[in-house]
């Protein structure tokens, strides 16, 4: 399938394509775009696992690459990577209409993304994500951005590709915590988006934690053709865009707070979402029967997974620096429903309250 992402006034838009075995195509879709060098970003894993099947693409159509490998880890995504990448482009002579190719999770096109945006004041940029996260989401939308050592994505821009290339049958290899980091972020967007795809899910998920290949096919084109429809609406991330952020505002903090637990991104937006579900039956948005049946959904995906030990009191302090702090008040994405997300701010005490009866 191909998702048309329309032109705006700052860009001229771009394609995103889904389908299985796509990548044995790259070379082919990428020689269309480009004219002239072509580096592609990796990190080692991503190499040692998918490079040879990218690089024989690129062979069949007389593609010459310069391969650039990192590191694998978020401790990598910052300005030390950064410059090393950049003095390797120079090395190899990357040009101002020379075209980055991302080939990795959400780590390597972030960091792709951002040296795509800055390289020379901006050169041509593709994304082939590898990830359940970066194929749903962080390859849409156009943030990149490095971490600093005081923040998490606080370097960054927003920067379009040409074209973004997903092959679920990439997914296969992702470790399982991976993988099911991902699928908290494809529940996220089915909840506050898409009644179909919510059903679809609950329905579907033994086959959906199998990696069953037609399943996670349609689950990835479903959660990007939603996510592109939402970033088209507010590319800027002003009002519609925040709805993304379900289950994030506790889920952030508690990473943060929980990092020595080693929690992961997905299990941590996870418990915000359950979080989130509380506090709008503790509101009275949401009666207890829907209730129950997303807990049952997200709770398959928690598993045997603790919540870890924290203090409410650090937590809310925790938040408030993530400026969501109004009047002593945390906005959070509460619902009404599936698809039905509204904006609330809550108060110290409910936020308590909620948090004792998860
Ligand atoms: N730009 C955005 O809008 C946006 C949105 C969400 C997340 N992000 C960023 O994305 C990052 C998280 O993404 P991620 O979870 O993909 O992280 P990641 O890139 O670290 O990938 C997770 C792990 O999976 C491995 N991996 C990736 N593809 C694989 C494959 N096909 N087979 C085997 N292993 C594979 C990686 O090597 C890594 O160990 C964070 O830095 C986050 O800030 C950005
Ligand atoms: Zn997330």
């Amino acid at each position: 399938m191909k998702i048309k992402v329309a032109a705006t006034t700052v860009d001229k838009g771009y394609t995103i394509q889904i389908k299985r075995g796509l990548l044995s195509e790259a070379g082919k879709i990428i020689k269309r775009i480009t004219h002239d060098r072509i580096a592609v970003l990796t990190n080692k894993t991503v190499h040692e696992l998918w490079y040879r099947d990218l690089h024989k693409s690129f062979k069949q159509v007389g593609l010459k690459e310069n391969v650039i490998v990192i590191p694998d880890g978020e401790q990598y995504k910052n300005n030390r990577t950064y410059n090393r990448i950049i003095s390797e482009m120079l090395d190899y002579g990357i040009n101002r209409h020379s075209t980055l190719v991302t080939f990795g999770g959400g780590v390597t096109g972030d960091i792709g993304g951002f040296i795509a945006a800055t390289y020379m004041r901006g050169i041509k940029l593709i994304h082939i994500p590898t990830s359940l996260i970066a194929q749903i989401d962080s390859s849409i939308g156009g943030k990149a951005a490095i971490d600093h050592p005081r923040a998490k994505n606080i370097i960054g821009a927003f920067y379009n590709p040409e074209y973004v290339l997903i092959d679920p049958n990439l997914l296969m290899t992702l470790p399982r915590r991976e993988y099911i980091n991902g699928l908290f972020e494809a529940v996220k967007i089915a909840i506050v988006r898409d009644k179909k795809l919510y059903k679809y899910i609950c329905v579907n998920i033994d086959k959906i934690l199998d990696r069953n290949a037609r399943t996670v096919e349609y689950l990835v084109t479903e959660c990007a053709r939603l996510k592109t429809e939402i970033i088209q609406k507010d590319p800027f991330e002003k009002k519609l865009r925040m709805i993304l952020n379900f289950g994030h505002t506790f889920g952030h903090a508690l990473e943060t707070a929980g990092r020595y637990n080693n929690i992961s991104h997905g299990i941590a937006v996870g418990w915000g979402m359950l979080l989130a579900l509380q506090l709008s039956y503790h509101y009275k948005y949401i009666d207890l029967e829907k209730c129950r049946e997303i807990i049952d959904l997200i709770g398959k995906l928690i598993g045997r997974n603790k919540m870890p030990k924290i203090s409410p009191e650090n937590i809310w302090i925790t938040m408030g620096h993530d400026k969501k702090v109004k009047n002593n008040k945390v906005r959070f994405i509460l619902l009404e429903g599936i698809a039905r997300p509204i904006i609330r701010e809550i108060d110290k005490n409910s936020f308590k309250k909620a948090l004792r009866d998860l």
